[in-house]
């Protein structure tokens, strides 16, 4: 694994997804002892995608699972599509089949988005509230996530932050329904005031389709991607890439620190 600390953010870099699979599930270990101790409960905003999948399947398997005091995690969407919940596109769905399922956490403990596919926006709305009553806080003021993963897509969004859509200007709500009209849907996405108040973000980034835009995000200052925006206030922001998704920034050549 290689390591660097580039615009004020944590990048490594790994051979290998299950590497970065591996060291996704000690920081998440750690995110959780600590938050539990500190606060006698772990708080994570999960994030849609593929990269993201294979870290919940691993959370799920018994050598894992067995390390997590899952009576005191509760799990939110980061963002959802605008599906019902038993399509094969609804991000929860996959959540719950490749971890949730298999671990023994408590209903309560468990945050989807309802109604998304009727009504996006009360859905939004809803949920927001969920949210501020779930962590008990006002209008104007902000809940903090201990840990929130973040996925990359191609055109460098994340969540459900698309680029030239409404939900990048949000500033007051903590979660809007976002029109993208690339893919002529409706998603449901936590927003960037949000986002940037959780303690710990991690984006995951495998595959060499992110290759150009990483090498981008990576190259400059200049914002031109939503993930770019993801800049907690306080907290830790670490981006976890495999080598396929790195192989196009100037940092491969880090010598391979162990
Ligand atoms: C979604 C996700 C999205 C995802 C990225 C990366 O609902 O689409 O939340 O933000 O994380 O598109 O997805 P992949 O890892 O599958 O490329």
């Amino acid at each position: 694994m290689q390591s660097s600390s580039i615009q004020k953010r944590q990048l490594s870099i790994f051979d290998s997804v299950d590497d970065l699979v591996d060291v996704t599930i000690e920081r998440f270990i750690w995110l959780s002892e600590e938050a539990i101790k500190r606060r006698g409960r772990f708080t994570v905003a999960l994030s849609g995608g593929h990269t993201p999948k294979v870290i919940y399947e691993r959370l799920a398997s018994p050598e894992v699972a067995q390390r997590i005091e899952w009576s005191k995690v509760y799990f939110f969407m980061g963002d959802e599509r605008c599906v019902p919940d038993d399509s094969e596109d609804n991000n929860f769905r996959m959540a719950r089949l490749s971890m949730l399922s298999k671990l023994k956490i408590p209903h309560e403990n468990l945050f989807p988005t309802q109604g998304q596919d009727k009504d996006p926006a009360q859905s939004a709305l809803d949920y927001e509230n969920t949210i501020r009553k779930f962590f008990g806080v006002k209008e104007g003021d902000w809940p903090a996530f201990d840990l929130m993963f973040m996925g990359l897509g191609p055109d460098g969004h994340t969540a459900s932050l698309f680029p030239n859509t409404a939900a990048l200007s949000e500033m007051r709500r903590l979660v809007v329904a976002n029109y993208v009209e690339r893919l002529k849907s409706w998603r449901i996405t936590m927003t960037l005031p949000l986002i940037n108040r959780s303690r710990h973000i991690i984006f995951v980034v495998s595959g060499s389709e992110k290759a150009d835009v990483l090498a981008d995000i990576l190259s400059s200052d200049e914002v031109k991607y939503p993930s770019q925006l993801v800049r907690p206030h306080e907290g830790e922001l670490e981006w976890f890439v495999d080598r396929e998704a790195a192989a196009k920034t100037n940092l491969s050549h880090i010598g391979s620190g162990e």
